[in-house]
C-alpha cells in the first residue's frame, strides 16, 4: 500500500528560521494592527508580485467580502459557477445577487462572450476568478466593463504570482484578492489580500478590514475585523524568501505528469493555454469518456490507494442549496460548466512531491480495473 499522499501538502520553511522572527515579536510586544511584520510583507509582496498596493487580510473570504465593500457594489453581480464557494458566498454576505455565466472550457474560467447577455439595469460588476492560476479573458472582461461602467474584482485566491502579457495577472480589473490559505501557493497559514490600483483605494480597504476605524474618535463605515497577525505577516516573511525555489520544483512536478500522462487514453491534461508565467498551483486533469471508467471511478480507486486527489470544482457552486434556485444557476443556461464539473480530477502536486510518487499515481491511474 502506497502512503498516504493529499492533492497538496503545505511549505515549510526549516523551523529554526522561523526562531528570530518569533523573538523580534516577543521583543516588540506587538501582535497586530499593522504591526512591523505586517508593514514589510506589504512592502516584499508589492515587489515581488510587481503590484502598486496590497491589504494584508486574515483570509481571502474577508478580504473578497471587504473588497465588494469598498467599491461600494449593489445589486446583481455576474460570476463563474466554477470556484470556490466562497466566491459566490462573497456576494450573498454583501446582499448581492449572484448571476451565473458559463465557462470557456479551454481556461475554465467565465466565458466573456457569456457576460454581455447577462447583463441587466441592475448589474454593477463582474467577478471573475482565475481559476488554477489561467488568467481570465481579462481584456474582453474590461471592454465589456467599460462598455456598461460595471467594476470588475477579480478573485485571485489561486494566481499568486501569476504572469499574463502584460505583466502580473493582479494588476487587471479594479481589484484583485488572493489567497494565503495552507493550501495555497505562497501560505501565511491563513491569509489574504486586496491589491488595489491607488492609495486612496488601499486607504479606504485598510480602513475598511480594522472596523471602518479612522481615528480614535471617528469611524467612517461599518467594517469588519480582517486583518492579518503579526505572526502570519512574519511566517510570510520568512516564505516569501523560499517562494521561488517552491514554484520551480512545482513547475518539475507538472512537466513530469504531462510526460507520464501524456499517451494515457482518455485522460486530458490542461494546457497551460496562455503566454506568460504560472504557478503550478493545481495540476487538473479531465476524464473523457474514453478512459475506462468515469472520473469518479478514478476518484475511489485513487483514494481505495490512499491517494487523495480532490474533484475542485465538483459540485458547482450552483448546486448548493443557496443558489440552486436561482434562474442562473439552472444548468441549461451552465453546459460547459456542468459538464467539466463531472470530469475535473486535481492530482497532487506540491514541494516534496517525489517522482517516483508521481509514477506511483499514474500506475495507478493507467492500470485498467
Ligand atoms: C477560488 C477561491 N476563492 C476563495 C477562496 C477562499 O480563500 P480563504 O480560504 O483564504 O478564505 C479559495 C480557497 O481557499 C479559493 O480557492
Amino acid at each position: 500500500m502506497i502512503k498516504k499522499i493529499f492533492v497538496t501538502q503545505p511549505y515549510l520553511p526549516p523551523l529554526n528560521e522561523f526562531t528570530p522572527y518569533l523573538e523580534r515579536i516577543w521583543n516588540s510586544k506587538i501582535l497586530t494592527n499593522n504591526g512591523p511584520n505586517h508593514q514589510e510583507l506589504e512592502e516584499q509582496l508589492c515587489n515581488y508580485l510587481g503590484v502598486k498596493h496590497i491589504s494584508l487580510f486574515t483570509n481571502a473570504t474577508i478580504a473578497l467580502i471587504t473588497a465588494l465593500q469598498a467599491l461600494r457594489i449593489n445589486g446583481e453581480v455576474i460570476t463563474t459557477p466554477y470556484s470556490f464557494v466562497a466566491t459566490a458566498h462573497s456576494l450573498l454576505w454583501n446582499g448581492l445577487k449572484p448571476i451565473f455565466a458559463d465557462i470557456n472550457p479551454d481556461t475554465l474560467n467565465i466565458d466573456a462572450k457569456k457576460i454581455e447577455q447577462l447583463i441587466t439595469p441592475n448589474t454593477t460588476a463582474i467577478l471573475g476568478v482565475h481559476c488554477y492560476g489561467t488568467p481570465c479573458d481579462v481584456d474582453e472582461i474590461q471592454k465589456i466593463a467599460d462598455n456598461y461602467n460595471l467594476k470588475v474584482i477579480y478573485d485571485a485566491a489561486h494566481a499568486f504570482g501569476v504572469q499574463c502579457h502584460c505583466g502580473s495577472i493582479l494588476n487587471h480589473g479594479d481589484l484583485s484578492v488572493l489567497s494565503f490559505h495552507a493550501t495555497k501557493v505562497f501560505n501565511t497559514f491563513e491569509g489574504g489580500a486586496i491589491i488595489s490600483k491607488d492609495a486612496k483605494t488601499k486607504d479606504r480597504i485598510d480602513k475598511l478590514k480594522n472596523f471602518g476605524i479612522q481615528d480614535e474618535e471617528t469611524v467612517i463605515a461599518p467594517g469588519i475585523n480582517g486583518k492579518m497577525s503579526e505572526i502570519n505577516a512574519a511566517f510570510g516573511l520568512l516564505q516569501l524568501k523560499y517562494i521561488d525555489q517552491v514554484i520551480a520544483e512545482r513547475k518539475v512536478i507538472d512537466s513530469n505528469y504531462r510526460k507520464l500522462l501524456e499517451k494515457v487514453e482518455g485522460i486530458n491534461c490542461i494546457k497551460k493555454g496562455w503566454d506568460g508565467v504560472s504557478n503550478y498551483s493545481y495540476f487538473p486533469i479531465l476524464v473523457e469518456s474514453n478512459y475506462h471508467m468515469d472520473r469518479d471511478g478514478l476518484y475511489n480507486k485513487l483514494k481505495h490507494n490512499n491517494l487523495y486527489a480532490r474533484r475542485y470544482f465538483y459540485p458547482l457552486i450552483t448546486q448548493f442549496p443557496m443558489y440552486k434556485n436561482l434562474k442562473s444557476a439552472n444548468k441549461e443556461n451552465l453546459p460547459e460548466a456542468n459538464q467539466i464539473a463531472q470530469k475535473i480530477i486535481c492530482l497532487p502536486i506540491y514541494p516534496g512531491l517525489t517522482v517516483e510518487e508521481q509514477k506511483q499515481i499514474v500506475e495507478i491511474i493507467v492500470k485498467n480495473n
